[in-house]
């Protein structure tokens, strides 16, 4: 049996943080070891491992193409890759919730446009009910280039942000206030499993729930409904991933909705919670016996 774990990174990891180095003492109990392999490299051998785990290419937006040529030779070579190129794919681009939302699982409401006009923004303030959407790119990270839109301000921010969307997608959604109050709550998926919860908090005067943007995160327990609408977005997947993050946000009604599920490359946060390496660990063993 091949014990050789390929941790799919990037070439250079500074100024991030990243937790997936806690799997490693924990693959090492069971006796793997894992090497990390930057998206970039050419010429790997995936024969030498037992299994391909994507975890921290997070620059690879930057040659998407090339990232998913990666993924194919990895499949063609006969070696696991989780998750599997079918799920990346599909997870690539925010559309995904629309077929979420067909599947039944609750997600906040959506509408794509392309090249977004102010007369677009008025009407989706209309049928939201609200003076207060966020618009934010189709494919993107990080809260890029993601803005809160305000009925009366239209006028003096729209010509800055009109520019951003003439060549990206938009997606425009109601503004959830909940993201200010309570936070955003990250739900860890293993095998299909929920493994822990974080609630993300943006600082005092922002919107945005990521650390980069000061945001504070603390790990929780989920209540019942949380739980509950995350693992039916897992659930309704075409496939059970290794690993997957729901992003959800309360609504105003006090039901949840998946703001995002992560599929390709999520920050698992395994440091919140000390039972997580070993759980991520152990999935990722099974799964590469699965198909040994
Ligand atoms: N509809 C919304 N209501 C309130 N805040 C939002 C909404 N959509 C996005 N945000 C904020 O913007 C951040 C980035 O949006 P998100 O959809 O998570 O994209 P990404 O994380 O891929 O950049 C979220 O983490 C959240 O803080
Ligand atoms: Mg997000």
């Amino acid at each position: 049996m091949n014990r050789r774990c390929a941790f799919i990174t990037m070439d250079s990891m500074d100024g991030f943080v990243c937790d997936d180095d806690l799997a490693i003492p924990a693959l090492k109990k069971l006796n793997w070891e894992v090497e990390k392999v930057s998206w970039r490299a050419r010429d790997t051998d995936w024969g030498r491992f037992g299994i391909v785990v994507i975890r921290s290419p997070w620059d690879y937006p930057t040659d998407a193409p090339r990232f998913l040529a990666l993924l194919e030779e990895i499949e063609k070579s006969g070696t696991p890759l989780q998750n599997p190129l079918e799920l990346v794919r599909w997870n690539l681009h925010k559309s995904y919730l629309a077929s979420l939302s067909e599947s039944g699982v609750s997600i906040v409401p959506t509408r794509w446009l392309d090249q977004p006009r102010p007369r677009d923004i008025r009407a989706l303030f209309l049928e939201f009910a609200t003076d207060t959407l966020v618009i934010k790119p189709s494919v993107g990270a990080n809260a890029e280039h993601a803005h809160v839109l305000e009925a009366e301000k239209m006028a003096q921010i729209w010509p800055g942000i009109q520019p951003v969307f003439e060549y990206r997608q938009a997606m425009v959604q109601p503004f959830r206030p909940a993201i200010q109050s309570e936070g955003e709550y990250s739900l860890m998926f293993i095998d299909g499993a929920l493994s822990h919860t974080i609630r993300k908090k943006p600082k005092e005067g922002d919107f945005r729930s990521q650390e980069e943007h000061g945001a504070d995160i603390s790990l929780v327990e989920p209540e019942s409904l949380l739980a509950k609408r995350a693992a039916e977005a897992i659930a309704a997947l075409s496939a059970r991933p290794l690993y997957g993050r729901a992003d959800m946000i309360r609504n105003p009604d006090g039901d949840f909705e998946v703001m995002e599920l992560e599929l390709v490359e999520p920050s698992l946060y395994l440091r919140m919670d000390p039972a997580a390496p070993e759980r991520f660990a152990r999935a990722i063993v099974r799964r590469a016996m699965n198909r040994a």
